[in-house]
């Protein structure tokens, strides 16, 4: 399977693409999500780029709670991917990680994001506004939840260096780390 782009438009091209070369051009995650932050400012910062097909809720979501996680795009060796994470009002997430380190930004609508330590206490509580956005750099602000507090869905924008809907990762709403696995909307994932 080659690189995938669920949303195939010359704005998610260009913007992978600047993301790849940065990402090359550095030698850490950290100096990565530094290099890559103005791109993903832009992005955040255009009304126009994400359809509302990928902006809708999932009543079958495997999260729960009618959240829909859309895939954009996936490298093909599932390295990078872009998805939209679309939250009703007044749902919440599990409690869960991400395992990988990329950048996590509100496009629309607010949420409040409560931070966890690797004991499952609450370490930062914090509100989100559009345009707000932030590195994950694991183990540092990896385990998290979020919760939308606007009228509207919240819809936040991931860039992460896994196949975040994908992979096995950990839900801790029971106060440890159990198996979970979110999958995409549109997308399958491999059995
Ligand atoms: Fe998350």
């Amino acid at each position: 399977m080659g690189d995938e782009y669920l949303l195939d438009t010359p704005t998610v091209r260009d913007f992978i693409r600047d993301v790849r070369a940065a990402i090359a051009d550095t030698s850490s995650p950290a100096a990565a999500c530094d290099a890559i932050r103005p791109r993903f400012a832009e992005l955040l910062a255009d009304p126009d780029w994400l359809p509302q097909r990928f902006q809708e809720p999932n009543p079958e979501s495997g999260m729960g709670g009618g959240i829909g996680q859309w895939l954009l795009f996936r490298g093909a060796d599932r390295e990078l991917t872009l998805f939209a994470l679309v939250v009703p009002p007044g749902s919440t997430t599990p409690i869960h990680d991400h395992l990988a380190w990329g950048l996590v930004g509100l496009y629309r609508g607010t949420q409040d994001e409560e931070i966890y330590d690797t004991a499952v206490e609450l370490t930062e509580r914090r509100a989100l506004d559009p345009g707000d956005f932030y590195a994950l750099l694991p183990p540092r602000d990896d385990i998290h939840r979020v919760r939308t507090t606007s009228a509207e869905q919240s819809v936040s924008i991931h860039l992460l260096t896994n196949d975040t809907g994908c992979v096995w990762r950990h839900s801790y709403d029971s106060g440890k780390p159990e198996p979970f696995r979110s999958g995409y909307v549109n997308v399958p994932c491999d059995p």
